[in-house]
């Protein structure tokens, strides 16, 4: 389809995303032949700088971050013509004068008013003052065509979340507000609904009948980075429960939609978070396992701990992993506990959802020494981009045992490259199709849900915050939680379990 002429604006162009991810993306949906065919990005920020300048800078971070890199100085030269820097004070209304004279001589050259795309990279506390400023200036007028996008995290709480969302509304209306969760843009999550429903088999087993408990991982090599300072006033539950997982979790347990229509998706969306049983104070304790890291080696490179990070105070409680428990009370998932964590500094970079199913009737066999493994489906999201199914079958050779199996869907084997999530997701942008965004009440929702667990942590500092090695798996209270039910966390492939043969 043809994107009518955009502008782009980006606040924030000097920064890490900006960087590394933003344009690259650009870039990449460029060369697909996928931007609008009259285009342009003005780049926003702080710093003096000149044209020039600015797209050299863009061209040294595509060659460090971009999936396809610059093959010559020419091709690329027709990319960067569409970029412009401008210095901008993000406080000062003469700035945003500044950028309106620009917008409308753009537009005059588009020879129509062009869409406005406005792509808020910025720290959470400057977009109450750039939202006022685009109000003041009208530069987002027209609802059909003008659309910002807010990075996460959108709020703090839920009570900044709703007041963030309150100030939003005053200037742009909810379908033009795009609040990005980059994991909703990754390929293999995308895939869970086209495998749930657009395959006849595996939906009358999705319920609370023949599913056990589910599994969601994602876990991390890094540590923070030289993100210390933000890291430190956020830590696992707000970094990635709170939107990332939560989101996994919802595309995992939603009702069919009716159709792929924004709202239609969004809504059964919603009614998953609105399902996940509130817990009481004193349950927290129980339902949920806070970590942090202390020194260790990851692929046999020795790292420091959490504690001894750029920016981060050598007495902090943040956590950097989270394991905990979710129910969701409605008819399909009834009493089916959802596991999920996730952390910093773990043995290795994996983000996999394990579904597994309940054990079998009657049991008629003997089993080698493993014993009998239950049924999984394994949707591995990345690095690993693969779908498994595991299951029990006869072990060649004389006598009647079993041995698990494992039949496997690599993402690789039909596609060498995917798109990055922020291609996707900039992509829909661009398109007006907000169904991959998150919309107010998700946001706000999935923020109740972690309420009682940020307030229970902050009122009880230290006493339930556990070190574990960096490395490993997390805190020996993460296993801990899922024996107590009889289950373990699972691996994401047969191959690591199956020492045998
Ligand atoms: C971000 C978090 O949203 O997601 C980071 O703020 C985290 O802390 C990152 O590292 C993980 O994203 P990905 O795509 O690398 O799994």
């Amino acid at each position: 389809d043809t994107i009518k002429p955009t502008i782009i604006l980006v606040f924030g162009a000097t920064g890490d995303l900006a960087k590394r991810k933003l344009f690259p993306a650009f870039y990449n949906l460029y060369l697909d032949g996928r931007m609008p065919e009259k285009f342009e990005i003005i780049a926003l920020g702080r710093a003096k700088k000149d044209d020039e300048t600015y797209r050299s800078d863009v061209s040294n971070n595509l060659t460090a971050f971009s999936r396809n890199k610059i093959t010559s100085d020419k091709a690329y030269q027709k990319f960067a013509s569409h970029i412009t820097y401008l210095q901008n004070d993000i406080d000062q209304e003469e700035s945003f004068q500044v950028l309106k004279l620009k917008l409308d001589a753009i537009d005059l050259s588009f020879g129509e008013r062009g869409n406005r795309l406005f792509y808020l990279s910025i720290a959470p506390s400057l977009i109450a003052t750039i939202s006022n400023n685009i109000k003041k200036l009208d530069l987002a007028a027209n609802p059909e065509q003008d659309r910002i996008i807010i990075e996460k995290p959108f709020g703090y709480n839920k009570s900044s979340a709703e007041l963030l969302n309150k100030l939003l509304s005053e200037t742009f209306e909810e379908k033009q507000i795009y609040r990005i969760d980059h994991y909703l843009g990754k390929e293999t999550v995308q895939n869970i609904l086209a495998f749930r429903f657009g395959n006849s088999m595996f939906e009358p087993l999705w319920n609370r009948n023949f599913i056990d408990s589910i599994q969601i991982t994602v876990a991390e090599e890094v540590g923070v980075e030289d993100r210390g300072g933000f890291y430190e006033g956020a830590g696992a539950l707000r970094d990635m429960i709170q939107n990332h997982l939560m989101q996994i979790l919802t595309m995992v347990a939603m009702e069919a939609p009716n159709s792929l229509q924004a709202d239609e998706i969004r809504n059964r969306k919603a009614d998953v978070l609105k399902a996940i049983r509130r817990i009481t104070p004193e349950e927290v304790k129980h339902y949920t396992v806070r970590g942090q890291y202390d020194k260790g080696s990851i692929k046999g490179k020795p790292v420091p701990g959490y504690l001894k990070e750029k920016g981060v105070a050598s007495n902090s409680n943040t956590e950097t992993f989270v394991a905990m428990k979710f129910y969701l009370d409605n008819w399909r998932w009834q009493d089916v506990p959802f596991y999920v964590r996730t952390g910093k500094r773990m043995k290795e970079k994996q983000s996999s959802i394990v579904i597994q199913f309940k054990p079998v009737t009657h049991s008629t066999f003997s089993y080698g020494k493993e014993g009998m493994m239950p049924n999984r489906l394994i949707i591995n999201i990345q690095p690993a981009m693969d779908i498994r199914l595991q299951f029990m079958t006869k072990k060649p050779g004389l006598s009647l045992s079993l041995k698990p199996a494992e039949m496997v869907f690599d993402y690789f084997s039909c596609s060498t490259q995917s798109p990055e999530a922020y291609e996707t997701l900039l992509l829909d942008a661009l398109q007006g199709d907000p169904t991959l965004f998150m919309r107010s009440d998700q946001v706000e929702e999935a923020w109740d849900v972690v309420t009682t667990i940020q307030e229970a942590w902050e009122n009880d500092k230290f006493s339930s915050l556990y070190q574990y090695e960096a490395g490993g798996w997390g805190p020996e209270a993460a296993n801990e939680l899922l024996a107590r039910q009889g289950h373990t966390w699972a691996s994401n492939t047969l191959n690591k379990v199956e020492q045998e043969e």
